[in-house]
């Protein structure tokens, strides 16, 4: 993820009493890589932990990750649940445009018990103006035309990845679409905070963008069977 607000402030408090171990995390670990990661060892992740990832496969609609399908294949042949996510870039097309574009370049899904929905990672514009120019109302727009398109092609709805901050900001806080999306937050902190409108709870925390393994921390909100139910659909 292309995460440049959130500082990176609480790894120390992570730690238990105990000086010399991290604080174990009862909740299933994951991870989310993409090319900046290079093709990633997911056997020893798995071995150190992992149980799902998350892997880049597209942004906009002019970009699939060149190490997508190695990363892909290499965490489903280390028995991780895995799947996709799509860097959105709102200023350039619409929602369903790149919704299509990320399902036709690895974004699909399918009922199979070890693929995640895809997920839409939607924050802070790397190149360029804040919230992409867009109005609130606008990014709302947008984001419901992405989701409602992935979920006519696979059944499901995609995970939405964004930040507190970021969210409230570009969409004005909307509750729109805490009913039918779940919601992965990320928040490098010991607590994950306020999280945005509508959401009671989060599916999915990075709490760090690095640490034991390779790309983003990663936990789900629940158990190891709870995680196969999402994969489930
Ligand atoms: C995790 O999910 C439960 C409900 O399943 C919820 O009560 C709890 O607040 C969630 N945790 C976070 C950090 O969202």
């Amino acid at each position: 993820m292309r995460l440049t607000a959130a500082p990176l402030v609480a790894l120390a408090t992570t730690f238990t009493t105990v000086a010399t171990a991290p604080a174990k995390r009862a909740a299933p670990q994951g991870i989310d890589v993409s090319h900046f990661q290079g093709v990633v060892d997911f056997a020893a992740a798995a071995a150190n932990g992992v149980s799902f990832a998350y892997i880049k496969a597209t942004e906009g609609t002019t970009f699939v990750d060149p190490d997508f399908s190695a990363n892909y294949n290499g965490a489903t042949t280390a028995g991780l649940i895995r799947g996709g996510y799509h860097f959105a870039h709102p200023d350039t097309s619409s929602g369903a445009t790149q919704a299509e574009y990320f399902l036709a370049h690895g974004g699909g899904w399918s009922s199979d018990g070890i693929t995640l929905p895809g997920a839409l990672d939607i924050e802070y514009n790397p190149d360029g103006a804040e919230c992409y120019g867009l109005s609130a109302s606008a990014m709302v727009s947008w984001i419901k035309d992405f989701s409602d398109t992935y979920q006519a092609r696979t059944g499901v709805f995609p995970v939405i990845y964004t930040t507190t901050d970021w969210w409230t900001t570009c969409t004005g806080n909307s509750a729109a679409f805490a009913s039918t999306n779940p919601l992965w937050i990320a928040r490098y902190s010991s607590s994950i905070g306020t999280l945005p409108a509508g959401w009671s709870f989060t599916t999915f925390w990075q709490y760090a963008d690095s640490g034991p393994n390779p790309g983003d921390q990663d936990e789900f909100n629940g158990s190891l069977q709870g995680l196969k139910n999402l994969a489930l659909g």
